[in-house]
């Protein structure tokens, strides 16, 4: 029986669109759904045409027990986080436990937990004055950014480095190892 994924999303979805794609006409896993928290999200856009469908939940039912019976209804196996700004309640943490993947875009535990996330990242970084970045691929636990990580790749920075050239770094490190990690993460730890 091939895995089943979903993937949450609150933004663009230039993420999903590339673990979508990589995994269509996959023999060991599948892309279920995607679950975004904001009807505006780029995301509903971006997907379409695909073949899958982009569900919008409130965030309320995030909390209410809503999203942990569509899951158990699509007999997710492993949920991937791909720009989702919400936490996950505890009720599904401990239901997907080792089961939830995320990824952020610098090599924490430096410039992680709540607030840091997109731009707010690379502009910490930037004011830092920091020669590398990079990404973490990690579990997902009850704190904001402070789950096992499972993967980290970092990149050389230059001063001359704008905030949009670090995103940009960044940005194509995570499209070229996320669904790499998500493959390999399935293969070996998901039974
Ligand atoms: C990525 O930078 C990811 O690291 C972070 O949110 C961003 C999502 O970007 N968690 P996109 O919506 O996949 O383009």
């Amino acid at each position: 029986m091939k895995k089943r994924v979903s993937i949450f999303v609150s933004g663009s979805g230039s993420n999903a669109e590339v673990l979508y794609k990589y995994f269509q006409n996959n023999e060991q896993i599948e892309v279920i759904s995607i679950i975004s928290n904001r009807k505006e999200a780029g995301i509903f856009h971006r997907a379409r045409n695909w073949t899958i469908p982009v569900i919008y939940c409130s965030n309320a039912d995030f909390d209410n027990g809503h999203i942990l019976r569509i899951l158990e209804e699509e007999n997710i196996d492993l949920i991937v986080l791909a720009g989702f700004l919400k936490k996950i309640p505890s009720e599904l943490v401990n239901k997907y436990d080792k089961k939830i993947l995320n990824i952020h875009p610098a090599l924490l535990p430096k410039y992680g937990g709540k607030g840091m996330y997109g731009i707010h990242v690379h502009t910490a970084v930037k004011e830092n004055h920091e020669t590398e970045s990079g990404i973490t691929i990690h579990l997902v636990d009850n704190e904001f950014d402070s789950g096992k990580i499972v993967f980290q790749k970092s990149c050389p920075l230059l001063q001359t480095d704008t905030t949009e050239d670090i995103a940009h770094k960044i940005q194509t490190l995570e499209h070229q190892y996320y669904p790499v990690v998500v493959k390999e993460y399935i293969t070996h730890y998901i039974i």
